[in-house]
């Protein structure tokens, strides 16, 4: 008889983000027309790049040397130069050596969490980004273990909540941060974060702070990168290209370990994802290749301002649209390109539903909704793409226990956003009025 095959821990693995495309697209087989609220990528919510980054890239692509394999760490200039990126922030100070390169910054957090002992556990936010969250539970083969982010504090993490968890919790090794926030939206304040950072000094304990959007804050917003206020502490912080520039695509992301000097045990995890991803060869090149060229070009800050800009004034139209239902909690926004919106207690119930006129498409939902214990949210996320053709991702499926959706900020094309928020608004008054 054969051994078991499957490892406890890949009941963690889900992803409702991809998940949902299933159901929206059983839908459009019967004729709905979706709008995609449920992944943040900018280009595929018509974002077009400037002419000048497409022209960098495709000369790239005219050198031979671009379609080698390139050093497993990465190029060596593209990391000199995001070392002076970072050493200019004015905290820690990095080399070239500290930074290696992943094929994309999925692809380096689930190396992060794969070669840390079984038994240690590295805890985050709620609601939580489920690539990390499902990786960090898989490699424990338990539940992911969550501090709170709270919806009525403007979603600022509820320190209380991860101190005790942290105290009481000895297999605790490490804290991770995602700043700006999936899927919240929320920028955390330098206070908070320096409180983590004596959190974690006091219980010798590790920082991972997942930086993707750190260049993506709006309405005045500033987002305080891990590097500015780690000072002693190992940390490592997490970047990529996917958002930023954005070219998810590439697949190109990588990580900055910091203050190895100080801690040997931290030093040997850092050494080991190196190694890692040198028994992979190398991660994606021409991507590294071009960084330099396009984040070091005086044209980008510009350009970055002004999609930021755009972003923001995206918020404050979704803003206007869902703040006044006075069922939802709804908290403005500052970084990232996400909102997370919570229904209040006790507004969501089993007997709901909105008027779906398409017999087939009532029946399809209908049998979806029949299954035992299914979330209140994503119940009611069903009805809203079947009824009003909107996909967005319900919350319980981010390790909540909050029922509410995530939308994203993303639409490029005004008169479509604000018939989706308008949708989804409709949606939720006759939900909630049925
Ligand atoms: C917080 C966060 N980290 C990491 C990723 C993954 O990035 P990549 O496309 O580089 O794998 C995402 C993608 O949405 C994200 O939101």
């Amino acid at each position: 008889m054969r051994q078991k095959l499957l490892n406890e821990g890949a009941k963690e693995l889900s992803y409702e983000i991809r998940e949902i495309v299933k159901k929206a697209d059983q839908l459009k087989k019967l004729g709905v027309a979706v709008s995609w609220e449920n992944i943040g990528d900018p280009i595929q919510k018509h974002h077009k790049l400037p002419q000048w980054i497409k022209d960098i890239v495709s000369d790239l692509m005219k050198q031979d040397d671009t379609y080698s394999y390139c050093p497993s760490k990465g190029m060596l200039e593209t990391r000199e130069f995001l070392a002076k990126q970072t050493n200019a922030m004015g905290g820690v100070q990095i080399t070239a050596e500290d930074i290696c390169f992943f094929n994309g910054l999925g692809d380096a957090i689930s190396k992060a969490y794969q070669f840390i002992s079984r038994t240690s556990r590295v805890i985050g936010p709620t609601p939580a980004y489920s690539t990390h969250s499902s990786a960090e539970a898989a490699h424990a083969a338990h539940e992911p273990l969550t501090y709170k982010l709270d919806p009525n504090n403007k979603w600022y993490p509820d320190l209380d909540d991860l101190y005790n968890k942290v105290k009481y919790n000895p297999n605790i090794v490490g804290i991770l941060i995602i700043n700006p926030d999936n899927p919240t939206g929320m920028v955390y304040p330098l206070e908070i974060l320096k409180r983590i950072v004596e959190i974690a000094k006091e219980f010798n304990l590790f920082l991972i702070a997942d930086e993707i959007y750190i260049n993506i804050t709006y309405n005045g917003a500033r987002a305080y990168a891990l590097a500015e206020i780690i000072g002693e502490i190992p940390g490592i912080s997490m970047k990529g290209i996917s958002k930023e520039l954005p070219w998810p695509g590439a697949r190109c992301g990588w990580m900055e370990y910091y203050n190895r000097d100080k801690d040997e045990d931290f030093n040997r995890f850092c050494n080991a994802l190196d190694n890692a991803k040198m028994i992979e060869v190398c991660s994606t090149k021409l991507p590294q290749v071009a960084i330099p060229k396009i984040l070091g070009d005086p044209r980008f800050k510009v350009y970055r301002d002004e999609t930021n800009k755009n972003i923001g004034r995206r918020s404050r139209i979704i803003s206007d649209i869902l703040k006044t239902v006075p069922q939802l909690t709804f908290n403005e926004t500052f970084g990232a390109f996400y909102n997370t919106i919570i229904f209040r207690d006790g507004t969501l119930r089993h007997d709901q539903s909105m008027k779906i006129a398409d017999p087939k498409v009532k029946a399809l939902v209908e049998g979806w909704i029949s299954q035992n214990h299914i979330e209140l949210d994503k119940r009611f996320v069903y009805y809203l793409l079947a009824a009003k053709g909107v996909c967005v991702v319900p919350i319980s499926s981010f390790c909540s226990e909050l029922q509410g959706f995530r939308v994203t900020l993303l639409e490029e094309e005004e008169d479509a956003l604000v018939k989706t928020f308008t949708a989804i608004r409709d949606g939720i008054v006759e939900y909630l009025g049925s």
